[in-house]
């Protein structure tokens, strides 16, 4: 049974346990909507689903499994979605040879595959009243040429902001209503580095602060969204830096994470 003040209206996020997906999940339940929250800890979607009331979905998947994606669309099938947070991912860092393959496989599913399948998934989805925002979480990684000693984790951010970049494109031509994002944070402090097995080297903002900002921006139909004015300025600055001095800028960035 839903409660009055609920929308009958559908916000999708995933990653919702941690970090920016978990501020995602905050911002849109103030707002009143339902939720179908996405993640691999079921305890802490357990503990979501009591905060956010009963009418909130919640799907356990490991989205870096062809199964784990395919059931959160079989389960969303037919339901409006206003909102699609397509958040969830993570980051390895080394030395590329260093880097166990079967990580980097789970990150390239996570961070590519899932984030294609899901946006693809769930466009089709929106197209039938051509209407509705998706916003993929990619990262400022993918907005600079290469990332040494992250270079898998930067090479699956830049996929994420092309193929946004280019689908926006697409719908903009073709008359549609629906918002096309991504957005593209530098430092966030989430459980990101614990994951990653890191320490920044650069002060990072909060999770709320980035979601609030993503939530602005998104209304004013931004297609890139950087979090940050000394990010955009990097990002901005990057373009007049000689490429071969800018990836090896960012490596260095990289390096003291590992040594941090
Ligand atoms: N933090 C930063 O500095 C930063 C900067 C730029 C971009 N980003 C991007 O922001 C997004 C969110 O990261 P975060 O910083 O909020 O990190 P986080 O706190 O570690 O959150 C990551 C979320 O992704 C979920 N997730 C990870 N692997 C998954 C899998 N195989 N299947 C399903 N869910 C999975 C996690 O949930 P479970 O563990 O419960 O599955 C968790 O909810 C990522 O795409 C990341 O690349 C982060």
């Amino acid at each position: 049974m839903k409660n009055d003040y609920m929308s009958d209206k559908y916000v999708l996020i995933t990653g919702a346990t941690s970090g920016i997906g978990l501020e995602f999940t905050k911002i849109y339940h103030r707002k009143g909507y339902s939720l179908i929250l996405v993640a691999r800890r079921e305890n802490r979607l357990k503990k979501l689903l009591k905060v956010c009331g009963p009418d909130t979905i919640i799907i356990t998947a490991d989205l870096s499994t062809p199964e784990g994606c395919k059931k959160v669309l079989d389960r969303v099938k037919g339901l409006d979605i206003e909102v699609f947070i397509n958040n969830a991912g993570f980051g390895k860092c080394g030395n590329f040879e260093d880097i166990d393959i079967k990580d980097e496989i789970s990150m390239i599913n996570v961070n590519v595959t899932a984030v294609h399948f899901l946006m693809k998934g769930i466009l089709k989805q929106m197209r039938r009243t051509d209407s509705g925002k998706i916003l993929n979480v990619a990262s400022s990684a993918g907005l600079f040429p290469a990332g040494p000693y992250m270079s898998a984790y930067y090479a699956t951010k830049a996929y994420v902001v092309s193929l946004t970049r280019g689908v926006a494109e697409e719908l903009e031509e073709a008359g549609s209503n629906i918002y096309l994002g991504c957005l593209c944070p530098g430092p966030v402090d989430t459980e990101f580095n614990s994951v990653a097995d890191v320490k920044f080297s650069l002060p990072g903002i909060s999770p709320a602060k980035c979601a609030r900002y993503a939530v602005r921006m998104m209304d004013k139909g931004k297609t890139v969204i950087v979090p940050k004015l000394t990010m955009k300025a990097a990002v901005f600055g990057g373009r007049f830096i000689p490429q071969k001095k800018l990836i090896k800028t960012c490596g260095t960035m990289q390096k003291k994470k590992l040594y941090n």
